[in-house]
């Protein structure tokens, strides 16, 4: 165990709730969930929450599209993203929604309290307006030509060819994406948070070791261009919080959207007795807390969340752990946002373990996007898992089984290796606590590939049963379980059903702290094999589905 026990709040962005959870979305969940599974390993309070962000204009026009009403959209899609996390073993304490009386509470006292402080001006604006549907167009509803590059058919606040950002007035022939019309300009009056006004805080801040290095390059970009007022109301029709005093205007989804992270921490903590809210929001709070997210959301993330934190006198985040985008090679699927994997497709052609191990191996600290390739995925998953991890403890496990009654032997046939596994440890904690999973997983496969070879040499298998040869099979036998049992503790926060699996083999838990004590003189249960060979036939029946 380490020596110093941490406090920690994880949070995974809040996924849209107008649409199903898909594998990319999956990445960030999984790559959350393996690092809160190692602090929870290591003995850490770690406290892991997410939600449905339920607000805004997409989620109102989708449940206009389905016929019902916003409420009932989002009560059954948040139902169905607890059951693909459920399904992914995603272990969150919480998941919550922005739509929760919590939320409503919370957004209410710190737009009060930013109003207070002078941080909210009004402004008059015109803006682009759709006169046939009567709305006001948000950017990602309006498309034309970007006003830089000339590219067509781009969104409203920035372009996908150039990475150019601007004003959906800026557009060249600017069209609703409702509508298909031509929008008009139209006057209406907002209320802007005063984000110039912490941009010296900011600067600061981003340099205090809470980003890593392309991240922190992203947010200067924004800094070069200099901070504008940020505005946090919308008119209606919107699906959201009604601003006080300010009839007919909401707040603006991505205020409320952040504070969620903050009131599924208060729901939880009205449920678990041991947690209090201001104790990990105060300014002095010794909890730590990370944010994981995606790419796309960055100055969310590393400007407007910490300038309202710090308006607030609120505490800020230790850490925004920043992840790039998945792309599937070689597929059409990864064309378009939309036509992306379905959670809820992929496992009903793979396993849970197969996606997180295939993801664990592909992740690193930095915001490179993920490609991944169907055929590989097939690939590395049978070779790593059942030939190099599996099989070393079927191998193993047959003769301890067949001649020992499960027994292990009372010491192990090589000491030395044994610690040279152990001594392994300290990079594989330091890869952990640095989201390096890739190297985890790297460095997994060449102990793994030291300890078959080790049996290769002692070739169990050529050792004729007798009396003096049998306590050499014994300890042959008993030194590959135990490599192997070390390997699957170092991967038990990436693989959670082969852990349990394996735990259940082994009739002993996989603790961090197990890895200095080698399993001796212990009886295991008959072997069964601890994971299937998966079938490359698989892959178009997922491609089926996504059709
Ligand atoms: N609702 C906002 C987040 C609010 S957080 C206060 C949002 N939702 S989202 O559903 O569009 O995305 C949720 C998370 O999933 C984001 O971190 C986003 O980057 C991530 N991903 C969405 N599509 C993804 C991929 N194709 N690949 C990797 N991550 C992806 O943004
Ligand atoms: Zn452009």
């Amino acid at each position: 165990m380490s020596s110093v026990l941490r406090k920690i709040l994880v949070t995974c962005a809040l996924p849209y709730a107008n649409g199903s959870i898909h594998i990319g979305h999956m990445l960030e969940h999984i790559q959350a969930d393996i690092w809160v599974r190692y602090h929870r390993m290591r003995g850490h309070e770690v406290w892991f929450i997410s939600a449905d962000d339920a607000h805004g204009t997409a989620i109102m026009l989708k449940s206009e599209d389905l016929g019902i009403s916003s409420n009932k959209l989002i009560k059954n899609v948040r139902k169905e993203h607890q059951i693909d996390f459920l399904n992914f073993k995603i272990s969150h304490d919480n998941y919550y929604s922005t739509h929760s009386l919590e939320n409503l509470y919370l957004l209410r006292k710190i737009f009060t309290l930013l109003n207070e402080k002078g941080f909210i001006k009004e402004k008059k604006i015109s803006q682009l307006y759709d006169d046939i549907k009567k709305i006001f167009l948000p950017d990602r509803f309006i498309k034309g030509t970007c006003p830089i590059c000339k590219t067509k058919n781009q969104y409203g606040d920035n372009c996908e060819t150039c990475s150019a950002t601007y004003e959906p007035i800026d557009l060249i022939n600017p069209i609703s994406v409702i509508s298909g019309e031509k929008p008009i300009l139209k006057n209406t009056k907002h209320l802007y948070f005063d984000l110039p006004f912490f941009s010296n805080m900011l600067k600061k801040w981003i340099h205090s070791g809470v980003l890593e290095s392309s991240v922190i390059k992203k947010t200067e970009e924004w800094f070069k261009v200099g901070l504008k007022p940020w505005c946090i109301s919308r008119d209606a029709p919107y699906f959201g919080f009604k601003i006080p005093k300010h009839p007919s205007k909401y707040f603006y989804v991505w205020l409320d959207a952040p504070i969620g992270y903050m009131s599924a921490f208060k729901n939880l903590s009205f449920k678990n007795k041991k947690l209090n809210f201001n104790e990990l929001w105060n300014q002095k709070s010794n909890y730590e807390l990370y944010h994981f997210i995606g790419k796309d959301i960055i100055y969310f993330h590393t400007l407007f969340w910490p300038a309202i934190l710090e308006a607030i006198s609120f505490r800020k985040p230790n850490g925004i752990f920043v992840h790039g985008y998945l792309t599937i090679n070689g597929l059409k699927l990864s064309k378009s946002r939309g036509a992306l994997i379905k959670a809820s497709d992929w496992i009903k052609c793979f396993d849970s373990d197969s996606l997180r191990y295939y993801y664990a191996s592909k992740l690193s600290n930095n915001i490179h996007d993920i490609e991944i390739n169907l055929e590989d995925f097939v690939h590395k998953i049978n070779s790593d898992i059942v030939n190099k991890l599996v099989n070393l403890a079927s191998r193993n496990a047959s003769f301890i089984n067949k001649h020992f009654n499960g027994y292990l032997s009372n010491t192990l046939s090589d000491v030395k290796l044994y610690e040279y596994f152990i001594n392994a440890s300290s990079n594989i904690e330091s890869f952990l606590e640095n989201r390096k999973f890739n190297f985890v997983i790297k460095e997994s496969m060449r102990l793994l590939d030291i300890a078959n070879q080790y049996i290769n040499e002692k070739k169990p298998w050529t050792i004729q049963i007798t009396e003096k040869n049998i306590i050499k099979l014994q300890k042959i036998c008993t030194m590959g379980i135990n490599l192997f049992r070390i390997v699957m503790i170092f991967l038990k926060p990436i693989v959670p059903d082969l852990a349990i699996k394996t735990e259940s083999f082994l009739i002993s838990k996989l603790t961090w702290d197990g890895i200095k004590v080698p399993l001796l003189s212990h009886q295991i249960n008959k072997f069964t094999p601890l994971y299937k060979r998966i079938h490359i036939k698989k892959i178009s029946e997922l491609i089926n589905l996504c059709k």
